[in-house]
């Protein structure tokens, strides 16, 4: 241990800029830190922050605080059978069977309209003009709501996300989200009444007919997991398309790979999970005394577990700092699955539900701006960086390309 070092302050102006330095020293020498602006302990090694996944004794009790507030209550937060029940009645939607007959067709729609924006261009911003549009238009769609509103979902969004990442407290930011909650409820539970008694083929219809043991969700619960989906859907899926492109852009020869062989996008995207994740951090609450990397932890801490650390931990990856679609230490395979090795979905009982989705999502959107963009490049007047210390992706990623023509 190198006593000379200090512990890094993930609330630093240094860290966000470059968090990846940081969370070498506290792997290396700091692996259990106690922050005291966050009142919350920091944990970053591979071994400890999967532990914490996968071992119950780390609640998601945190949630009441750090979510119930926006979305009301949502699954993230429940817990044993109460889970595990909400899981079966939302799960079936997100399942391969029926994200393949049901909403690829919607995906691939959506995708394709956002291309047709700039595909004659020559030139766009993939954050501005697609990622950061995309996963929201695909979730408003499949739950069968108007696509005149997609703009008001992702005001709706971005102030969720705000209110989500707002480890500061800024009561600016705490105070919009708090409105959106209002007015998201306001705007979706007539929606969902309308839709018991008349359903369609939609996943909000799905959501207000599904039955397990005779156990239905409220129109509250269903509004709820709405608002889950916007933020835990959208954003999330957003960073990781802007990050497996911005990480090819700057691996051409890896972007070439995926180019002539399109079956690499799921390794690709893989690899962008576990190098930089779209979720740098998320929260447990320890229900008892927990021991790990030689402290206690007292039950009723907050835990933040550091995803963005973990999945560079060189007792796991080999040349963990290396982008490289062609590793053989990740499980690419099973990476959107619960027996996945990298921490990007979690792992455990509240594993991703939407990993399949946003595989799918992906697949299809860098398909699609593989063809339109047969010689896409980054503008060489631009150095990608990223942004975000919770949620972290590119700001921004201008491309030019050799315009294409408009589709039919
Ligand atoms: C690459 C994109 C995505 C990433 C990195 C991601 C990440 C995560 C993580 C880390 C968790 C676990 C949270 C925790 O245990 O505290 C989670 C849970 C969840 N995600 Fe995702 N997610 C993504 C895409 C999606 C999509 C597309 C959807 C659905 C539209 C979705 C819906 C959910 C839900 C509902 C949960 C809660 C599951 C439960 O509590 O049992 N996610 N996600």
């Amino acid at each position: 241990m190198d006593t000379t070092r200090e512990a890094p302050d993930i609330l630093s102006g240094e860290f966000s800029a470059d968090p990846y330095s940081a969370y070498q020293i506290m792997r290396d020498d700091f692996p259990l830190i106690w922050h005291e602006g966050m009142q919350s302990y920091i944990i970053s090694r591979y071994e400890d922050v999967s532990r914490a996944f996968r071992d119950q004794v780390f609640t998601t009790a945190n949630y009441d605080w750090q979510l119930e507030p926006v979305h009301g209550k949502t699954i993230l937060q429940l817990s044993g059978r109460e889970h595990s029940l909400r899981r079966a009645l939302v799960a079936p939607a997100f399942r391969g069977s029926e994200l393949a007959e049901k909403f690829v067709p919607v995906i691939e729609r959506n995708a394709a309209e956002l291309i047709d924006g700039f595909r004659g261009a020559g030139r766009a911003d993939l954050v501005a003009d697609f990622a950061t549009h995309f996963p929201i238009n695909v979730i408003v769609d499949m739950l069968g709501l108007d696509r005149a509103d997609h703009e008001r979902f992702h005001r709706w969004y971005t102030s969720i996300i705000a209110f989500l990442g707002n480890l500061s407290q800024d009561p600016v930011v705490t105070a919009d989200g708090l409105r959106t909650q209002q007015e998201f409820a306001a705007y979706m539970i007539p929606v969902i009444q309308e839709r018991r008694a008349h359903p369609g083929d939609d996943l909000l219809s799905n959501l207000c007919q599904a039955e397990i043991d005779g156990v239905r969700m409220s129109d509250e619960d269903i509004k709820a997991f709405c608002s889950l989906l916007l933020a835990a859907g959208g954003e999330t899926t957003d960073k990781a398309i802007a990050s497996v492109f911005a990480n090819l852009l700057q691996h051409p020869d890896q972007l070439a790979a995926v180019r002539a062989d399109r079956s690499l996008i799921g390794p690709a995207l893989a690899e962008t999970l576990r190098y930089s994740p779209p979720v740098h951090m998320i929260m447990r609450q320890p229900a008892a005394d927990v021991t790990l990397s030689g402290g206690t932890i007292p039950a009723g801490s907050t835990v933040t577990c550091l995803i963005g650390a973990a999945n560079r931990d060189g007792s796991r990856y080999a040349d963990p700092e290396r982008f490289d679609i062609f590793r053989t230490d990740l499980d690419t395979p099973n990476a959107f699955s619960a027996a996945a090795n990298h921490l990007a979905f979690a792992l455990g009982r509240h594993f991703c539900v939407g990993a399949l989705l946003a595989r799918t999502e992906v697949d299809v959107g860098l398909n699609q701006l593989l063809d339109a963009m047969p010689d896409v490049r980054l503008d060489p007047a631009f150095r990608p960086a990223e942004q975000g210390v919770f949620t972290r992706g590119p700001a921004s990623l201008p491309v030019l390309f050799t315009p294409g023509v408009a589709r039919g």
